[in-house]
């Protein structure tokens, strides 16, 4: 997680760099940094916190071409202003941003690097002593360079600054996201194309054990023995305006009003020219030679695979087991003879389903990739991919992107089971009208944030079957953004255990949706209430009771997850912004989760 970016050219580099990490908070937020490099040398400013203190403390006077910055979630050491990047070696001849996670670095520190002084408690400071040890031994910057790449166990994504050579940014990957973008009269680096559109549309991917050198004029990609590599930049479509508030105060909010919209992108882009919906023939083939589907993911995008599991079930007669990424790669489980794997991710960056991922190609197994970044990691190394087309999603709670993996899913299943009954087109298109209802009462779920989860100490979601999915989502978005304890419980199970925990006004959200379990949920809300809870009962047109609190549009059974997320996203909104937390970047969170 942390976010780097590289900046070699014509322009002053300062004003570039920070806008850059502005872009890349969302990778992590605890401390940033840039060097800038001129006539003088290399100067470091960095600083605990966020991209608008480390403003405050870098000097505005500064100028210079070349520069390199970072902006950091903590693994190796705490956040502060010595273990924020970028860090330089013992005679600060070599400076560097790094992001990733070096696995072997205390015992390359105690065989290279005994008598060198640490500054940090970072891994990171080891690569950068590393080159500078090489160095001294005699070797070339990039012989150095290559050298200390060998010896790293581990995931980097590199730029390091050598205050002797004024011309190039070296860089390198393996494991963490990292392009190179192509500009007028400059070059860039970046964990994320988003932080450099300001400069550039055309950015090449660079690929693990790859090295690249990012001069000015022009930039030299090779493997880590030397050997020379041709690669054409490709154009990031992404508006520049995509990855604005606009006059939202939160990205949360606005991406919580685009998904009517990106499920009507949805149904267009998965249409044919006959208005069918439809998935490239590969994936079909695919899907319908496999006699389980594995869905691998983590966090939200796990909670999605929970649902999609009904979906290729229901709609295509397909068998599905759904893992958490982070479990399955170390303990795989016996798997059928045509296995598929699905691996869902909004970045397609998270280190805990792309470990999954490697294993899968090792085992020799098809992989398809559901994700909203095209060019992502897991996107390049699986068999096929499938975007979301969600646009970007900057908030740290993910919102949009559940929803759209959601219509995603629904479609490649409706598509892989050929003759199914539902006409999902139009059941979707039922579903962003709902959603849009649902979007246009934020003053409703503002006045039930404030009614149930004002001053309260934990809250439950319960629901049954596709309720239950929604339930540990909607728990999810609560507690990572407003902090309060927050759990999703099957209805059923509560009598089994967590019954325990309820008490005289302890909040209860329950989802009436599905209609062959809304009496057995509607009784383990009596059972709640029969025990002080408060109980928010969030309901579907037709399954309506007198005391409900919220009624939802009435939409397709199997849709309903798209449509009852919704008040629980804005409820979590609301009740985070009421407890005056920071929404977009709740804390020790990241957008991305790029190390295991
Ligand atoms: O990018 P991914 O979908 O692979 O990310 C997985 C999780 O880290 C992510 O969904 C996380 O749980 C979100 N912050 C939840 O809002």
């Amino acid at each position: 997680m942390c976010g780097i970016v590289g900046y070699n050219g014509n322009l002053d580099a300062k004003e570039i760099l920070l806008k850059g990490l502005e872009k890349l908070e969302y990778r992590g937020y605890d401390s940033a940094g840039i060097a800038i490099r001129n006539k003088e040398g290399v100067t470091v400013f960095k600083e605990k916190g966020r991209i608008k203190d480390l403003r405050n403390v870098v000097d505005g006077e500064i100028k210079g071409n070349i520069g390199i910055g970072h902006t950091r979630w903590a693994t190796h050491g705490v956040p502060n202003k010595i273990n924020a990047h970028p860090h330089q070696s013992a005679t600060k001849r070599f400076t560097i941003v790094h992001n990733g996670v070096i696995e072997n670095y205390h015992l390359l520190k105690k065989q290279y690097l005994n008598n060198i002084p640490m500054q940090s408690e970072t891994d990171t400071e080891v690569i950068v002593q590393l080159v500078e040890q090489f160095s001294k031994e005699g070797l070339s910057t990039i012989e150095a360079f290559r050298k200390t790449l060998s010896l790293l166990h581990g995931s980097y994504a590199i730029a390091l600054l050598d205050e002797e050579d004024g011309d190039t940014i070296y860089v390198a990957k393996n494991k963490s996201p990292l392009l190179v973008g192509v500009g007028d009269g400059c070059n860039v680096v970046a964990s994320d194309a988003m932080a450099m559109l300001q400069v550039t549309n055309q950015f090449i991917e660079i690929h693990d054990g790859e090295v690249v050198l990012v001069q000015k004029e022009k930039i030299e990609i090779s493997t880590l023995d030397g050997q020379k590599i041709e690669r054409k930049p490709y154009t990031v479509e992404l508006d520049a305006s995509d990855i604005e508030k606009g006059t939202y105060p939160h990205y949360m909010l606005k991406e919580m009003d685009e998904q009517p919209g990106v499920v009507r992108k949805i149904i267009q882009e998965y249409s044919n020219e006959a208005g069918e919906l439809s998935i490239d023939e590969a994936i079909f083939a695919a899907l319908r030679g496999a006699d389980r589907i594995y869905i691998i993911a983590a966090g939200t995008s796990y909670h999605a695979g929970l649902v999609g599991k009904e979906y290729f079930e229901k709609l295509a007669g397909i068998p599905v087991e759904v893992h958490i990424s982070s479990e399955i790669g170390y303990n795989m489980p016996l798997l059928s003879e045509k296995p598929l794997f699905i691996f869902i991710s909004q970045s397609g960056e998270t280190a805990d389903s792309r470990q999954v991922l490697v294993k899968v190609k090792e085992l020799g197994h098809p992989a398809l990739t559901i994700t909203n970044v095209a060019g992502s990691t897991l996107s390049r190394e699986a068999d096929y991919t499938l975007l979301l087309h969600a646009g970007p999603e900057i908030a740290v709670a993910s919102t949009k992107a559940y929803v759209a993996q959601l219509a995603v899913l629904a479609i490649v299943a409706y598509v892989a089971g050929e003759g199914s009954d539902v006409d999902l087109k139009k059941e979707l298109a039922i579903v962003a009208n709902a959603i849009q209802t649902m979007v246009d009462s934020k003053d409703e779920m503002q006045k039930i944030a404030l009614e149930y989860l004002n001053n309260v100490r934990n809250a439950f979601f319960i629901g049954r079957n596709m309720d239950y999915y929604v339930s540990l989502e909607g728990a999810l978005k609560l507690k990572e953004i407003s902090y309060i304890q927050a759990e999703g419980f099957a209805g059923g199970e509560l009598k089994h255990g967590t019954i325990a925990l309820i008490e005289e006004e302890t909040p209860v959200f329950a989802l009436v949706t599905q209609e062959a379990v809304a009496l057995n949920i509607r009784g383990n809300v009596k059972e709640v209430v029969a025990r002080g809870a408060n109980a928010c009962v969030i309901s579907m047109e037709g399954l309506n009771e007198e005391d409900d609190r919220f009624v939802i549009p009435k939409v397709h059974t199997l849709l309903t997850p798209l449509v009852s997320v919704v008040p629980l996203q804005l409820i979590s909104y609301y009740a985070a912004l009421e407890r005056g937390c920071d929404v977009d970047k709740p804390r020790n969170l990241a957008k991305s989760v790029t190390v295991e």
